[in-house]
């Protein structure tokens, strides 16, 4: 069964919609009736559980995984083989929301069948429902040859971490009337090549919310205000667990940094102060057992050390 509405309100009607899956159909439906639509990443099945239990439109097994699950300090070193085996787990989680899995650099950039075979990896053998890549140019055409095959596409405009070097650093994008219209431009190209969606990322909101006036596909906004049609997280940054300092276009909903520092160092001294475990956490042995493996541990003969 397909649906290309969200869960509403009513718990019967939230559960029913969440049993089924989202098609991608539903996106544009949601841009036609202006609800917008919710994105996050998760790179886990837990994640990714709850994400869809919150009844989430799009999981985004992003490749922000880079930095945030596997430790490198920026996306590029994350490789199309750790990129399946995450987008694989979000999918062990996901049952309601569409699932993205993002190429990574060096995944697309060379031809278009490099990007038609990586893709496939992220739809076959890890069950992504679609694919992100970054950029316009060369990224239109494979965009465009994805679509061609099939697999549906997502693109990604203005900071695009692949290519942070090139923009100059982690900045704002699209603030002079010439880089908006170049954004225009790029964000109408990826439309034609066939991108259901297309994330705006730091764009600046007028240009943003022009952008998103003018596509008939959706824009999903992370750092480019609340005139894109939908918008999109960092599972880490929501949370509150950023590591270092979080950009300007985050909001922390938790302090899961705080609260998991706070238990492991609680748990840390009750180890210490032998506070844990408790009685209710061990399990006993029945006294006639006891008295008979004491007496057998006095009969046995000391042991050497
Ligand atoms: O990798 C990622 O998390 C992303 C989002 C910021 C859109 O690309």
């Amino acid at each position: 069964m397909t649906t290309t509405a969200r869960p509403r309100a009513d718990a019967s009607a939230m559960s029913a919609a969440r049993a089924m899956h989202l098609q991608l159909t539903a996106f544009s439906d949601l841009k036609a009736r202006r609800e917008p639509i919710v994105m996050v990443t998760a790179y886990d099945a837990p994640s990714a559980r709850l994400a869809d239990e919150a009844g989430v439109d799009i999981i985004l097994v992003g490749d922000s995984a880079a930095n945030n699950m596997l430790g490198y300090d920026g996306t590029t070193p994350v490789t199309m083989d750790e990129m399946v085996m995450l987008t694989r787990a979000a999918r062990r989680g996901t049952k309601h929301a569409f699932l993205v899995g993002d190429l990574p650099f060096g995944s697309y950039q060379v031809s278009d069948q490099q990007a038609i075979e990586n893709s496939i990896r992220l739809v076959k053998e890890a069950g992504a429902d679609g694919v992100k890549l970054e950029g316009a140019g060369p990224s239109v055409d494979r965009a465009r040859a994805l679509a061609q095959a099939g697999i549906p596409v997502m693109g990604h405009l203005g900071l695009t971490p692949q290519s942070v070097t090139m923009l100059g650093g982690f900045k704002a994008q699209g603030r002079t009337a010439a880089k908006a219209m170049r954004l225009l431009d790029d964000a109408l190209a990826l439309q034609a090549a066939g991108c259901f969606a297309i994330v705006l990322e730091a764009v600046s909101a007028p240009a943003a919310e022009h952008i998103s006036r003018l596509l008939k596909v959706p824009t999903i906004g992370i750092g480019s205000g609340v005139g894109c049609d939908g918008q999109v997280l960092v599972w880490h940054d929501l949370l509150g667990m950023t590591q270092g300092q979080a950009p300007r276009f985050v909001k922390a909903y938790a302090d899961l940094a705080g609260s998991t520092l706070a238990a492991l160092e609680a748990y840390a001294a009750d180890v210490r102060s032998r506070a844990f475990p408790e009685e209710r956490h061990t399990y006993g042995l029945p006294d006639e057992e006891l008295a008979a493996f004491e007496k057998a541990l006095e009969a046995r003969p000391s042991e050497s050390t």
